[in-house]
């Protein structure tokens, strides 16, 4: 397979170091389209998208796990994705705005890597969605599913082997 999307899912892989370049402004408004293009359930776009490039609040969003989210801080650039808590389906909305977050980022030659928010806490009293929420203001009624760290490279990982793939997880007909 040689097709253009398919060599860039291959080729994507969560970036946890970046160099200190800043992303172009051009490039974050097509990462942003992107997302504003993702599908959502019954076209509801309950989506919402804070865009962090302040270094000083990168630094605290580093700061908003135990482990997993201090690389934030050596990043340029982080997309807060959360939604209006819809009851049931911001958590695939979400989900799939991020997907197209990182693949179009990952197209503009940039890397990315989720940081989870929903159900993680910062420590054992404060979650990390309202530490989240109220560091960049966010007001009740929303809910936070992430932090996506986006920046270039530092150093390349190996692409995903297409010749290793679990083909045992595919099922034809039933399970
Ligand atoms: C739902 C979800 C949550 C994740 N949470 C984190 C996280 O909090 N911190 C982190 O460094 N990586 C996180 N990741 C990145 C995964 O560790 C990574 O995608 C996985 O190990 C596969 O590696 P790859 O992205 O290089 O293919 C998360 C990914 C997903 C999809």
């Amino acid at each position: 397979m040689s097709n253009f999307l398919y060599q860039l899912i291959k080729t994507r892989r969560s970036t946890r170091k970046f160099t200190a370049q800043a992303v172009e402004k051009e490039k974050i408004d097509t990462i942003l389209n992107a997302a504003l293009m993702s599908p959502s359930s019954k076209n509801t776009q309950a989506w919402h998208f804070v865009v962090v490039e302040d270094k000083a609040v990168l630094q605290r969003l580093s700061e908003s796990r135990e482990q997993g989210s201090q690389f934030l801080a050596g990043a340029p650039l982080a997309i807060v994705v959360l939604a209006e808590d819809n009851g049931s389906v911001w958590i695939e909305d979400t989900a799939i705005a991020s997907a197209y977050i990182q693949l179009q980022a990952e197209s503009a030659g940039l890397g990315t890597c989720w940081v989870q928010v929903r159900d993680r806490m910062k420590d054992e009293t404060l979650s990390t969605e309202d530490y989240i929420r109220s560091l960049l203001d966010i007001p009740q009624g929303y809910k936070i599913l992430n932090i996506i760290a986006v920046g270039y490279k530092d150093g390349e990982k190996n692409p995903h082997d297409d010749t290793k793939l679990k083909l045992e997880k595919i099922h034809y007909g039933k399970f």
